[in-house]
This record gives C-alpha cells, structure tokens and sequence, in this order.
C-alpha cells in the first residue's frame, strides 16, 4: 500500500526520503516520487516500478534541498503510471502526497474544474493539490488551507505537502490512515509507517484523526479536529535495523519462516506461569471482563481470518463460547445482530488493515461488551483503538505473505482461549495441558523445519502445474485454506482448500493428473475418513502430496508422504502450517515470482 515519508532538516533531504521510501517497499507499490523544494523552484521526480529506478533519477539530477515529501503508490484510483503517481501539483505551486481514498473526489473535481482547474492524472488524490491551491487562492495561509481543505475531504487520508514559496515548513494531515511525526536533531519528518523514519529517530507523534500539523527543521505544531492547537505525547520506540534486513536469506519470508520458534516463544514469553495462562494479560480489567463473556465475534482478513477460523474451535472446545466469525470487509454489511455479553476480537498483523479498523469502528457503535484486538505492531491504530490488546510480538513482518503472524496469532488466540476458559472456571485439567504443549512448541517448530529437505523434493511437480487442491478436516480446513492462500499469492498458482468430506460433492471432477492434491493427516478421530477422501482422489489419478502424523496409514503411490513430528492435537495445526510455509516458498523460488513483494499485493492493506 501507499507509503509517505517528509522531512524538514537543516540538512540535504533528498537521500534520506529516498532510503525511507526503500524502508516502505515492502509494504507493495507500482511507482515511486518525490518532491524536493530547491531555490529555484521545486524538483519533482516521478517514477513507474521500483524505488531504484527514481533513486537512478536522483543520482542522474542531484536535486539538493531540505525540505521534502515522497511517496511509493499502490493504485487504487487510475493505472500505475508516472502521471498517477505521487506527488501530484497544482499550478507549479503546491504538491501533495496522499494516502488513503477520497470518497468525494468525483463531486470534488467538478466543482474545481468548474473554478478553472483541469486534472493531469486519473487519481482521486490530485484534487487535493487543487483544493490547497484554491484556498491560498482566497487568501489563506497553507495550513488555514488545510483546515478547509479538511472539511470538503470524505474518505480516508494521510497527506503531506508543500508550496513553492515556502522553503521552511510542511504541512500534514490524518484522517484514518496513519500518519506519524519523528523527532531528530534539526530535523523533523512525517511518515506514514514509523519504519520509514527508523534509521534516523526514535521519538515518535502519533497523530489522531483529524489532526493537521505544520512540521519544520526546528519545531512542529498540531492542530486537533476542530483546529486548536494541540498537545500530543512523544513515544520513544526503538526500531531495530536488524530486524528489517535479510540477513543471511534470499527473501523476507524465508527469513520470517525460519523466525518462527523464537517468535512462538516471544509470543508466549511472560504469559504462562506454571500450569496457567496469567491473569490481565490483555490489560487490566481483562480477566473481569472475561468472566462476564457468554458470546463471541471474529473479524479479520485474509491469513489473519484463517487464524480465526482456528480459534473459532478452540473456543468453543476450552472456553465453551459460542463463536461468530466474519471477513471484516462483510461484517458491516449484514447488519449483524449482537448478542448481550458479547465481545468482538479483531485480528491483524499490521494493525491497519482498512476493513478490519472499519469493522472494529462499526462495532465500536453496537452493545459489545468490549473490543479485544489481537495484533503484532504496538504503534497501530488497531492497537490504540482496541479497549483491550495482546500483541503477537512477533517482531516485524515485511514478507507480503504472512508467516510467522500467524503462527503467532494462532498461539495468542490460544492464549485468549485459555483466559476465558480460566475467567470461566472451565477445563483446569485441559488448560494445563494446553499450557505444557505450548512451552514445547517452538522446540517441535523448530523439529518441523528440519522438514526443508523433503519439502524442497516436493516443490518441482507442484511448480509446473497451474492449480492445486488443498484438503483438510475439522480444524485443519482453515489451516488448508492458509496454505492455499499462500501458494497462489507468492507462486501465482491457482490454489483452493477443500473440508476433504466435500470433495465428492462436486471439487472431484477437478482431479487427474494435473492437479496435485496436498492434503494434512494428523492423528485425530477423523483421520480414517480422510484417508478414504484420499483414496477418493488416487482412484481418480491425482497425485498426493500429504503431511501425516507417522500412525496415520496412507498409500500415497508415486506422491509423497512427509511424517511429521508429534505434537499436542489442539496445537497440530500451528504445526502442519509450516510446512505448507515452506511449498509455497520453495515452489515460488522455482517459479521465480517476486516473492517478498507479489504482483498486486500490499503487505498493509489501508484502503477499504
Ligand atoms: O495486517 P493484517 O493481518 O490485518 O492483514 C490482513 C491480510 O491482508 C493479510 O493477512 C494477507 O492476507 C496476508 N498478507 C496473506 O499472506
């Protein structure tokens, strides 16, 4: 998705955006900009593809200035193109960058061109250098211009911008999407993801909705909704490099997978003790509150949904709660009916996930007891909005595709389940089961890599095939369906997940001997009736390719067959979840697909 990143210094500015913009790649974009103010106007450099080819341009041009704003786009309104891409001006005079959807932007763009503005891009972000450009016109200053700028804006936006005739200050603003100010000497920045400005502070402003703010080398202001001055508190957080370079990998997700047993255990770290999960650990107030919860609802996207359609059954096994679980982008839109003594759990990596912030916002207006959010970026806005919270801790994630978040999900929404089952006074004997198990997973994670080899066998016959089918049963479907969502996200193959029960009812007329059949066996008291649905499928000519515990008796023929390591039943599948990691990796390093960075896909995803 859209990344920002601004600077005001004392200092040349044009190198240090640059590297911020590199900092942001991960997050998923099609182009790439920057504005720099110089004394002889302001350089505006605008790029298609990688941040490399504008930092190309740079190196060409050397633009030298200390004052600045750059952008990386990820198109939503208009094609990826130069012309769509950020920053966009008005008149020579203002240039903006904009994250976010401005909802009015049809309605916005007729009134202006009406007042004599005509529109060089397909973008609904460009009407907002014209809306400057038309207040200052009136004879406003550039932040007077923000502030009524603000109320004609619906929609979602983080934006910064400049004018030509100002050397010293920028002026920003936040309306639900993120947007930060960092702290250094001499200098001040603005950035819409706080790994922008990593390397250069560690004193961060959050901003609230409907903040303006007018930022130079020297000193900030920030004006609140109704455009008082405003007094916001100063987070000091330190962002380690280390943990945003590959190291010893060849891509992110490799590294983030190979990650997992000492994330699981930050996951778990200071929360267990003994033979019992901890009270509060989602905040005070917490263990209260889950003693009063009969009723539950999920929301989340993508890998973090599959994480909740796990839990959804642990929930109900340990804790004895009912369990609703929607796609946050859906949830809104049903008018849901909400149960007294219900809470609502969102999940999400980043925290910033549109649909899931839109979700959680909805339900902040319905009878929930209370929102708990399950999340992995202490800085998100999920986070700050979320009455109660646990993070993941899985430090950060910048592979597109989710691996270790949600392993770590799936370990913190058993940690959920095991509080409201203790809050409820259920299960002592199950919970202390559970608690042992979870001590021992990350040895058993680590175990489970040391499954590459077979894997890596595996990969080349799924490679050269166009679909896959992914089966599992019970609580493995939703772990099958992760491992569909991951193939076709980073190899671009198209991949589904089948409950193996429902194949007969119509997905079997798919299998022949394109279609590799990837299927997870553990020991459980439906694994017989699985490995018929697998015989169902070799009988019909597909080829087998099955993760089993060792009991499991399974003829895979010319497939393949991986034993997996033991592990409690109830954690099995945050255990058959790496090696479907490890397929899809290894079957997209075949491929050479851009893994850490898909086509079309943003790792935050902050429009609805
Ligand atoms: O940051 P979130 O967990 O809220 O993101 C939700 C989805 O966009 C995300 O899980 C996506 O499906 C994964 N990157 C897929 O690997």
């Amino acid at each position: 998705m859209c990344g920002i990143i601004a600077a005001a210094s004392t200092r040349n500015v044009g190198k240090l955006l640059v590297q911020g913009l590199h900092r942001m790649e991960y997050r998923g974009y099609d182009s790439a900009g920057i504005a720099l103010h110089q004394l002889d106007g302001v350089a505006h450099l605008r790029t298609l593809g990688k941040v490399q080819l504008l930092e190309d341009r740079m190196i060409e041009e050397k633009p030298r200035s200390k004052l600045g704003i750059a952008h990386t786009r990820w198109a939503t309104h208009g094609e990826p193109s130069e012309t769509n891409a950020h920053p966009h001006k008005s008149n020579d005079e203002v240039f903006i960058v904009h994250n976010g959807i401005i909802e009015n932007h049809l309605e916005l763009k007729a009134e202006l061109e009406k007042e004599g503005y005509s529109f060089a891009s397909q973008t609904d972000s460009e009407i907002i250098a014209h809306l400057l450009d038309f207040n200052l016109k009136q004879g406003m200053t550039m932040i007077e211009a923000m502030f009524a700028s603000k109320k004609k804006l619906d929609g979602a936006y983080a934006i910064a911008a400049m004018h030509r005739d100002d050397e010293s200050k920028l002026v920003i603003a936040r309306q639900k999407s993120p947007l930060l100010i960092g702290l250094g000497t001499d200098e001040v920045f603005a950035a819409s993801d706080p790994l922008a400005i990593s390397q250069l502070t560690n004193d961060f402003i959050f901003l609230e909705d409907g903040d303006v703010a007018e930022i130079s080398a020297d000193t900030y202001k920030i004006f609140d909704a109704v455009d008082l001055e405003a007094s916001r508190e100063v987070s000091r957080i330190d962002i380690s490099s280390q943990a945003t370079s590959k190291g010893e990998y060849r891509h992110f997700m490799e590294k983030e997978i190979y990650e997992q047993p000492d994330a699981l255990l930050n996951t778990i770290d200071g929360r267990i003790s003994g033979e019992d999960v901890l009270d509060n650990i989602f905040g005070l107030g917490s263990t209260e509150l889950f003693k009063k919860v009969e009723r539950i609802q999920i929301v989340a996207c993508g890998t973090s949904l599959h994480a909740g359609r796990v839990a959804a059954n642990w929930l109900s096994a340990i804790a004895e709660l009912p369990c609703q679980i929607d796609y946050a982008s859906e949830y809104r839109y049903r008018n849901p009916h909400v149960d007294d003594n219900s809470i609502l759990i969102t999940i999400s990596q980043s925290g910033e996930t549109a649909d899931t912030l839109a979700a959680l916002n909805y339900a902040k207006e319905k009878n929930y007891l209370a929102t708990v959010g399950i999340c992995n970026v202490p800085t998100s806005t999920l986070a700050r909005e979320s009455d109660f919270v646990l993070f993941t801790n899985a430090g950060p994630e910048i592979g597109v595709a989710s691996t270790k978040a949600f392993t770590t999900q799936l370990a913190a929404l058993m940690l959920l389940t095991l509080s409201l089952a203790k809050a409820r006074n259920l299960n002592p004997k199950l919970r202390q089961r559970v608690v042992t198990a979870l001590r021992a997973l990350p040895e058993i994670i680590t175990q489970t890599l040391e499954l590459k080899d077979s894997i890596i066998e595996m990969a080349p016959a799924i490679a050269n095939k166009d679909n896959a089918l992914f089966l599992g049963r019970g609580i493995f479907y939703p772990v099958a369906k992760e491992g569909a969502l991951k193939l076709k996200e980073i190899s671009y193959i198209h991949a589904e997940a089948y409950p193996a029960g429902e194949l007969k009812h119509g997905p079997l007329a798919l299998i022949d001997e394109n279609m590799p059949v990837i299927a997870l066996a553990p020991e459980s008291e439906i694994a017989e009736k699985l490995v018929s649905n697998l015989e169902e499928v070799k009988a019909r000519g597909g080829t087998l390719y099955v993760f089993s515990d060792p009991s499991v008796s399974i003829d895979v023929k010319s497939g393949s067959l991986v034993p997996m390591p033991k592990c409690d039943f109830l954690l099995t599948p945050i255990i058959y979840t790496i090696p479907l990691q490890i397929l899809s990796y290894e079957v997209a390093l075949l491929r050479g697909t851009d893994i850490d960075q898909p086509r079309n896909l943003a790792k935050s995803v902050t429009v609805e």
